[in-house]
């Protein structure tokens, strides 16, 4: 069922086993698995109305008529959807996020989960869950995983149809974003990947280790506490920055202000808190805490970024147009 129009919310997610490197860049297969947990925070609202008349599709972003690689990559998921759904209609996409756009947060992950669910609606398509979490990684690999509630893994395959996420039962838990003011102009995930795997020396190891990261991870999930999962994601993390730094040319994402961060993170962890960090490819930092000790973190940290505390929210969904404009 569509009348050529379909409407999404999705959220942005943070990885705690990350997604660095691809084994194939056409098909955004990853070259391993990644978990996840999906935010209750910072939501992106995507209308998608196809118009049968228009030349050429039309993407407005928080406003504006969006141009340039932003356009481009949804033009680009568009023609995915449409040879799916057999159609050649062009079509209005006007992208909302709720995440103030100098916080580096507007992320990728809940734009293209959120179009991946209001597109296949808007052209007609019945997807579910794990077709529309393989079509959201087709416009950014992480938003495979912002299909899921909650905690996702997401399999890294080794076809189109192998490659999607799923839940994931683990415990309770809490983020702290620390949001770095000062953002660097930070090099794309997609490009910093590629160059990662083509000049890093220790590229093959990170493949092995992130492997073997996972299985740990899945584990902890299973029957570990907070603590053993927050140990796990934080060594993850640094050994994800610590392979990209090590491309050429080189490039870093952590800024001083986030490595204070880590410090002072470590200092509560030595005062008996439960408290680890994590950072994607941007100077911005996720502490992971237990529900109970999540207003206290964000109250230590918050001389050094704006805090916010993120729990575990909904997969990209359909919503109807009263929601979209409440
Ligand atoms: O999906 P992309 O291209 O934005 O890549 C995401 C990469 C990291 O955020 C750094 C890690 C991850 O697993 O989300």
């Amino acid at each position: 069922m569509s009348n050529g129009v379909g409407i999404a919310r999705a959220y942005p997610n943070m990885a705690l086993v990350k997604y660095w490197g691809k084994r194939d860049e056409a098909m955004m297969l990853p070259a391993a698995g990644s978990i996840s947990m999906t935010f209750d925070t910072y939501a992106t609202t995507t209308r998608v109305e196809l118009d049968p008349t228009a030349q050429s599709d039309t993407v407005e972003l928080n406003g504006q008529v969006a141009g340039g690689d932003a356009a481009a990559r949804v033009v680009a998921f568009l023609d995915i959807v449409r040879e799916m759904a057999g159609s050649q209609s062009r079509a209005h996409t006007v992208t909302v996020n709720e995440a103030p756009t100098a916080a580096g947060l507007a992320s990728s992950a809940s734009g293209f989960s959120a179009l991946a669910v209001a597109a296949s609606r808007a052209y007609g398509l019945d997807l579910d869950q794990a077709a529309l979490s393989r079509l959201a990684r087709r416009g950014s690999g992480s938003a495979a995983r912002s299909v899921v509630d909650g905690m996702a893994i997401w399999h890294a395959g080794d076809t189109d149809v192998e490659s999607f996420a799923e839940p994931i039962d683990a415990p309770d838990m809490r983020l702290v974003i620390v949001t770095v003011n000062a953002a660097q102009k930070a090099v794309s995930s997609r490009e910093a990947m590629r160059r990662t795997a083509a000049t890093s020396p220790f590229y093959g190891e990170w493949v092995t280790c992130t492997e073997e990261t996972l299985e740990r991870m899945v584990a902890a999930c299973a029957s570990g506490g907070v603590d053993e999962i927050g140990r796990i994601a934080e060594t993850h993390a640094l050994r994800m920055h610590a392979v990209i730094q090590s491309c050429d040319p080189p490039i870093r994402y952590l800024s001083p202000r986030s490595h204070e961060i880590f410090d002072a993170v470590a200092a509560l962890r030595d005062a008996g808190t439960t408290a680890w960090a994590t950072a994607d490819a941007g100077p911005n930092v996720a502490v992971l805490t237990t529900p109970a000790e999540a207003d206290a973190v964000a109250g230590a940290l918050a001389d050094l970024g704006t805090v916010r505390v993120v729990g575990p929210g909904h997969g990209a969904r359909a919503i109807d147009e009263e929601t979209a404009r409440a």
